[in-house]
């Protein structure tokens, strides 16, 4: 285990609040962010030897996905083994020397639990299969007879990934046999979180990491993890699609069971100090939201509402206070948060006239897209997500600009979504394009020269590395760096309230607020510049202006 001394980003005023309240966590997801080894797939040694360019941008904390050993039928959200390391990224050993290295640098480390579900491979549902029908085994998870004689799955719910949510097995004597659920892949089989052997296997296995050092877990698909008694169905028609943001009542997602495990496991992280657990719930509007952090809840949520709304004033002001409303009575500060290793890049959605998402983004809609007006909004949004009060996620690659890669060709395309959609839906490899970070071909420096990333890189990218924008001061990743610098010093965007400016009121296209009398924030997503005179002196502005600020631009100013 590794002892802990950051810089304490989240020090107020001398006094000290919980990290992760106004903390900004960097998702690194892990396949897609350095390759030490030169295999084409990114690593822990790969993640390693750039934790100083996380340290010098400025985020408080790394979130890294699944990193367990695992089939990668889905990248890795199917573990087949919780306590160790996938050999393509590295060693437990590699592991302790991240977190120490990560702990030397002043970040954090909040790693993935994913315990909805296991692999196929995973040894219980290995025993599971083995065991036959009505063995303890098999009540680690979702075995059920099938209806019409077997013949048909015991009912109607589907998977994420399209298509129905299970899955026939067949027996030891090689006859069809049981149905297994899976809200997503077939290969990721779910537990039952009602078998207290499931419970107590995650109870070792959290204080397994805790342990080792990591300071929290990001709780992937929190909603599933219960399921309502009976499993009854849900209604769903033919054709029906996952959509949980609209579900209300649903049978197998934000059933009441789920908190009962989200406190349990807050019990044991409050016994390991200050850890985080966040969660990862997609569920029908704020206030089913607020739910999962209740004070003896998970601390943190993503705020998928946010992450969803389109590039609009009143849309996102009305986000930003339902979020702030409903969260606040519970004591939990917001999250905020505008893309993600499932969701399709923001400069790229910006771009094109639909500017909100549905989650697990298409990857491609063939839409236009204007790109230059979609990094223009994502360098404005960047500015207006670091002003708001409580925590900020932010995606790899995000900090250079990148855009969504719409073009790959099909036969390199990994995402579960591909084949399950009957490849209608290209799913979300587009935004999981190895990163650049320098030279002029690829591999951009992702891994050695002559490595060839899993997916390829667009030869566009030449301008967009790491390398290439860390000297231009008008450079995105400049940009990004510049805020959170400035974000960490002032410290009223750790602590003071937000309070909307409202003689801009009239301009329903602006976003105005103050975090305290000496910070404003303004962001223009109207037609029309808005002038600046009267707001203060600008500390920093996502775009040129010149005593107004242009269409899609935001600007921080000081009225001290
Ligand atoms: C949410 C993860 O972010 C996504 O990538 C994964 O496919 C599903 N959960 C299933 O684990």
């Amino acid at each position: 285990m590794t002892s802990f001394q950051p810089a304490e980003p989240g020090t107020i005023d001398g006094a000290r609040a919980p990290w992760w309240r106004s903390a900004v966590v960097y998702e690194v997801y892990l396949r897609s962010f350095a390759d030490g080894d030169g295999d084409g797939v990114g690593d822990l040694a790969g993640l390693r030897s750039r934790l100083d360019h996380l340290a010098d941008l400025g985020v408080d904390a790394v979130w890294i996905t699944p990193w367990y050993p695992s089939p990668m039928a889905d990248g890795g959200y199917d573990v087949s083994d919780y306590r160790d390391i996938d050999p393509r990224y590295g060693t437990l050993a590699d592991a302790d020397a991240l977190l120490a290295a990560a702990h030397d640098r002043g970040l954090r480390v909040v790693v993935d639990l994913v315990a909805n579900h296991t692999s196929v491979e995973h040894p219980w549902f290995r025993a599971a299969l083995a065991a036959g029908p009505g063995s303890p085994e098999r009540a680690r998870y979702f075995f059920r007879d099938g209806r019409d004689g077997g013949e048909s799955p015991p009912n109607d719910w589907i998977s994420a990934f399209g298509g129905r949510a299970w899955t026939r097995v067949t027996e030891p004597d090689g006859r069809p046999g049981q149905w297994y659920l899976h809200l997503f892949a077939p290969q990721q089989p779910d537990l039952d979180w009602e078998n207290p052997q499931v419970q107590a296997d995650f109870d070792d296995i959290l204080r397994f990491w805790f342990d080792r050092g990591v300071d929290g877990v990001r709780v992937d698909a929190a909603p599933a993890m219960a399921k309502e008694a009976g499993l009854p169905d849900a209604g769903h028609g033919p054709g029906a699609v996952f959509d949980s943001a609209r579900w209300v009542g649903n049978p197998h997602w934000d059933v009441d069971g789920v908190h009962e495990v989200l406190r349990r496991w807050r019990r044991l992280a409050d016994a390991h100090g200050d850890r985080l657990i966040v969660t990862e719930s997609v569920v029908n509007g704020p206030e089913r939201l607020a739910r999962y952090v209740r004070p003896d809840e998970a601390h943190t949520t993503f705020n998928f509402d946010y992450l969803h709304a389109p590039w609009d004033g009143p849309t996102l002001r009305a986000v930003v206070d339902a979020t702030l409303a409903t969260l606040e009575p519970h004591g939990a500060p917001a999250t905020w948060v505008f893309s993600s290793h499932d969701e399709t890049r923001h400069v790229t959605r910006f771009g094109r006239a639909e500017t909100g998402v549905a989650l697990m983004g298409t990857g491609s809609t063939g839409e236009p897209t204007d790109l230059a007006l979609g990094l223009r909004r994502a360098r404005a949004a960047v500015l207006l997500t670091l002003a708001l009060p409580g925590g900020v996620y932010l995606y790899q690659g995000e900090e250079l600009g990148l855009p969504e890669v719409e073009d790959l060709p099909e036969e390199v395309l990994q995402d579960p979504t591909w084949e399950r959609s009957g490849r209608t839906v290209r799913g979300r490899d587009g935004c999981r394009v190895p990163l650049p970070w320098s030279g002029t071909r690829p591999p951009f420096g992702f891994g050695p020269d002559g490595s060839v990333p899993w997916l390829p890189q667009p030869a566009t990218w030449a301008a967009l590395t790491a390398e290439a924008q860390r000297a231009d001061p008008g450079s995105t990743l400049s940009l990004y760096r510049s805020a959170l610098h400035l974000r960490r010093r002032r410290a009223e965007l750790h602590e003071a309230p937000l309070t909307w400016v409202d003689d801009l009121a009239g301009r329903p296209g602006v976003l105005a607020f103050d975090r305290g009398p000496a910070f404003r924030c303004l962001v223009n997503l109207s037609a029309e510049p808005l002038p600046l005179a009267g707001h203060g002196r600008v500390l920093l502005a996502s775009g040129p202006g010149d005593g107004a600020l242009a269409p899609d631009t935001a600007v921080w100013l000081d009225r001290g």
